[in-house]
């Protein structure tokens, strides 16, 4: 059997093929570094499945592609299924299934190196002292202790970045319509007014859908305590970029940490260094102090790299075999 896997990097190759070889797997992967859209489908031509991630394109037009070429399997090597439309996968009789958990912790420590990179500007006192600069104008911070944080959407990243949090002495908030009763030890559901009024830090780990989407707009901002630091390592769709510049410009917005961007496909996971980046609220963002950037790597751990690889192979199997998936996507 052969697989195409799209948008892939060098490190894809080394734990997919390390996985392989481990379970002796005679699949056949084809390693496509372009993202998955109608246009680049037919690089799948001769394979049952392909593997995919957070920015390729399974929409209505790209299915039907894979579905003219025979592909009955889509692999999300990611949590996140913004991407695809599982209806249009349905009614193709696709299998496709995703990675659900793979490193929650990843994901929620990252959360924590850009809280306190932004909070105690380690990233500004790295270049200071390089060029033997050791004054301290600048480099305030706060501390976390007993400040408050709010988590929005309270599932395995948002407990993770809970328990972290709560072992800093921190107060968390928590909102999330279907609340974990994990949460409860860890901090208080509150409604969303509530958690944005009274958060020093406000962190975001709900899913990106048509209801959260742009979930962080100019009417939530307004809404936030003045000067808070609001943290994104979910999706950048939930957030209004215009509505943030307009934010941080007016210092409404203390400060923004942010591992993803709603423009993010057009720019992350490749190396632009040599590139004129032709967008301008990105290039907006990266002009002011107390914004953080970092291009998608929450997730970007060995051990979670190992986790996606194994589950996307268990996924395979269930594929192959039949039987039940227990990481099936509901076809909507
Ligand atoms: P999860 O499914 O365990 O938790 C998501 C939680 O959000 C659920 O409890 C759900 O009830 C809640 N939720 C849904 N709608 C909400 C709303 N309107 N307001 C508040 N909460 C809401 O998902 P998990 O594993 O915690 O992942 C969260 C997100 O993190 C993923 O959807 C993905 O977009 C992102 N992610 C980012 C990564 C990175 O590398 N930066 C890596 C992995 C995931």
């Amino acid at each position: 059997m052969k697989l195409a896997m799209f948008s892939s990097q060098p490190y894809d190759r080394r734990f997919f093929e390390e996985a392989r070889v481990a379970r002796s797997d005679a699949v056949e992967i084809h390693y496509h570094e372009t993202t998955l859209n109608a246009e680049t489908a037919v690089l799948a031509q001769g394979c049952a499945a392909v593997c995919v991630f957070v920015n390729d394109v399974l929409d209505a037009a790209t299915l039907e592609v894979l579905d003219g070429l025979g592909v009955k399997a889509l692999l999300l090597r990611c949590a996140g299924f913004n991407n695809v439309d599982l209806a249009t996968a349905a009614r193709y009789g696709m299998f496709a299934a995703r990675v659900p958990a793979y490193s929650p912790e990843a994901v929620a420590e990252h959360a924590l190196a850009m809280i306190q990179t932004l909070n105690r500007h380690t990233h500004r006192a790295w270049a200071r002292v390089r060029e033997g600069n050791f004054a301290l104008e600048g480099l305030l911070g706060m501390t976390l202790h007993g400040k408050t944080v709010g988590i929005v959407g309270t599932g395995k990243i948002g407990l993770a970045t809970a328990r972290i949090l709560k072992g800093f002495g921190c107060r968390v908030l928590g909102h999330d319509p279907y609340p974990s009763p994990a949460f409860a030890p860890l901090g208080t559901q509150v409604p969303l007014a509530q958690l944005l009024a009274e958060s020093d830090i406000v962190s975001l780990h709900c899913p990106l859908t048509d209801e959260t989407r742009h979930m962080i707009n100019a009417a939530t901002l307004a809404a936030m305590k003045p000067g808070a630091m609001l943290v994104n390592t979910s999706r950048g769709g939930l957030i209004d970029t215009v509505a943030v510049i307009a934010a941080l410009k007016s210092r409404q917005l203390g400060a923004l940490a942010i591992d993803v961007y709603e423009q993010e496909s057009a720019l992350f996971f490749h190396d632009h260094s040599g590139d004129i980046i032709d967008d301008d609220l990105f290039g907006r963002l990266v002009t002011f102090p107390n914004v953080l950037i970092t291009g998608h790597q929450g997730f970007f751990t060995i051990e979670a790299l190992r986790e996606i690889a194994s589950i996307t192979f268990d996924n395979l199997d269930c594929f192959r075999r039949g039987g039940v998936c227990a990481n099936l996507l509901p076809a909507l």
